[in-house]
């Protein structure tokens, strides 16, 4: 297993579509198992192969409340519903934090590492990662999400432990309430 190169914002690959796998190889499993190495590395709740500078159409998920990997190959989202603002991260655009607006709950499809084709339901936080991942594989990023072009943060590290502060919000009760973000580690701090 490997930690893979992480491909940051404007690499032109975070924008390239990926292209569907036709089957599960040897190859495959193995970029699967380095994406799931270097989404640990990196505390993310998910990661996307255009993000380690593959085009193929794979991604894998691991909320903190998740025992294993969610390996999504050629993953579709099948039906939205509902919509909220919450805030999020992307660990190809490091330093910053936006409000985006999501779905309540989606539905999606994908064929797992046995060739199988599998659904899954969901809310929360992993609702989230599906559209965050999926999007990616698609060359969309959750900046193209935002609530409105003030809705992008700019993050600062305290020198001494791992703390973030925001920049740019004046008044600390106007910085977005939703704790919840994709693609950071469950202690907060930034992917
Ligand atoms: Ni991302």
């Amino acid at each position: 297993m490997a930690i893979l190169n992480m491909r940051i914002l404007p690499d032109p690959i975070l924008r390239k579509q990926a292209k569907k796998v036709a089957k599960v190889t040897p190859q495959l499993k193995k970029l699967v198992e380095n994406m799931v190495e270097t989404m640990h590395d990196q505390n993310g709740v998910g990661l996307a192969a255009n993000q380690v500078g593959s085009l193929q159409k794979v991604a894998v998920i691991q909320t903190p409340d998740m025992e294993e990997p969610m390996v999504l190959i050629n993953p579709e989202i099948m039906k939205k519903e509902g919509e909220r603002q919450v805030e999020e991260g992307c660990l190809s655009v490091p330093g910053y934090r936006g409000l985006v607006t999501r779905s309540e709950k989606v539905r999606a499809k994908a064929m797992g590492l046995d060739g199988k084709i599998y659904r899954v339901n969901a809310d929360e936080l992993l609702a989230q990662a599906l559209e965050h991942e999926i999007d990616h594989l698609n060359g969309i990023l959750y900046i193209d999400h935002l609530v409105d072009h003030e809705s992008l943060y700019k993050i600062t590290y305290a020198p001494d432990d791992e703390e973030f502060e925001e920049d740019g919000v004046e008044d600390e009760s106007e910085a977005p309430a939703a704790p919840v973000v994709a693609e950071t580690s469950a202690s907060g701090g930034e992917d």
